[in-house]
């Protein structure tokens, strides 16, 4: 291990600036150590869409968020994903041809009064989709300041594809659940009871495996053996679970909340088990666990490790960079128009 880490730290200082390597929070720390930047989702896009002088940008995250950075990078940066099995199971439930499909379902009840709007979990494709049709891109930085813009624009959205950030971000902002259906695109249908000119958001059946692991009986638990403790998660947490805790948001939310939290305070987290653990390391002087006592790693983010880094490291040095993540042309263009409309908003 120590040679590997020597080795990296090595290729490192040789590029200097022409390497840069940003982390997701939710990378293990044999990784995060080499950081240039850590982040969520919106700040590790923002970061990729300013940095001008890096040759190489070695991606530290899932296959998404290594798409979005190489569409907002210059076409001559060349970004690398160390494993390309790190995916992301949330991004692959919604394809392109069933987003096709859907639409088609969508507009012929519903006509021009839809709006797309993806989480940034997504692929290239779906990112597209939706700026092609004058959507966006959400993160869940943003995805409440982006929900209120969306229907500016028209009557109702789409919202891709995680079912749950679109349910309690739209529900935060007053649309009440009577007002939301879901799209199955597995049965190719709506799951609703009422009369479907009535509903405002159509939420996309998909989920996040890591977060939907996060109960209303871990939390009843908690209540019940530690009553003074407050309870945060992530909104990719189901409705019931959101609503049951004291406090929601992103990654950055939950660091930054506990990061400004009294010393002596206590706190069960809902989110990924590499982020939560790091959590409890830097605050030793506050009583931290996870709101499942049995950890829920995100086991794609986890593909990403020491030996993977390096081995991507090593072959820019050899100057035949492996892994590269390149969305093609024409995908790029319209993906970025989702994208932009999201950075011009945040
Ligand atoms: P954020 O980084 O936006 O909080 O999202 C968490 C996540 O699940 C990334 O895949
Ligand atoms: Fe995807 Fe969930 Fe892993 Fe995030 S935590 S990368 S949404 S599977």
């Amino acid at each position: 291990v120590k040679e590997m880490e020597e080795r990296v730290w090595e290729i490192k200082r040789a590029f200097g600036e022409k390497l840069f390597l940003p982390c997701h929070h939710y990378q293990k720390d044999e990784v995060v150590q080499f950081a240039d930047a850590t982040g969520d989702s919106l700040k590790l896009a923002q970061l990729a869409a300013e940095n001008e002088k890096a040759e190489y940008i070695v991606f530290c995250g899932v296959h998404f968020m290594a798409e979005t950075a190489d569409i907002l990078t210059r076409e001559d940066q060349i970004v690398i994903l160390p494993d390309m099995r790190a995916g992301c199971s949330m991004a692959d439930m919604a394809d392109i041809v069933q987003t096709e499909k859907a639409w088609k379902a969508i507009q012929e009840i519903y006509g021009d009064t839809v709006l797309p709007i993806t989480y940034i979990n997504s692929t290239a494709a779906i990112k597209a989709f939706c700026g092609r049709h004058g959507g966006a891109t959400v993160t869940s930085s943003n995805a409440k300041k982006m929900i209120e813009w969306a229907f500016t624009q028209k009557e109702r959205l789409l919202f891709l594809p995680d079912q749950h950030l679109g349910r309690n971000t739209a529900y935060s902002l007053g649309i009440p659940l009577e007002q939301m259906a879901v799209w199955d695109p597995i049965a190719e249908t709506f799951e609703y009871d009422g009369d479907l000119q009535d509903v405002k958001v159509i939420l996309w059946k998909g989920h996040c495996s890591v977060h939907e692991n996060f109960t209303v009986e871990n939390i009843a638990e908690i209540r019940k053996t530690k009553p003074d403790m407050n309870i945060i998660v992530h909104p990719e947490c189901t409705y019931e679970v959101v609503q049951a805790s004291d406090y929601n948001g992103s990654t950055n939310y939950i660091i930054n909340t506990i990061k400004n939290a009294p010393s002596g305070s206590k706190w069960a987290i809902g989110t990924e088990m590499n982020l939560v653990k790091r959590i409890i390391a830097e605050h030793p002087d506050k009583e931290i666990v996870s709101l499942n006592p049995h950890m829920c790693p995100c086991l794609t983010m986890n593909r990403i490790d020491l030996p993977h880094l390096l081995w991507a490291l090593e072959s820019i040095e050899k100057n035949e960079p492996l892994n590269e993540i390149k969305v093609s042309k024409d995908i790029a263009k319209e993906a970025m128009l989702a994208l932009n409309k999201m950075l011009q908003h945040v």
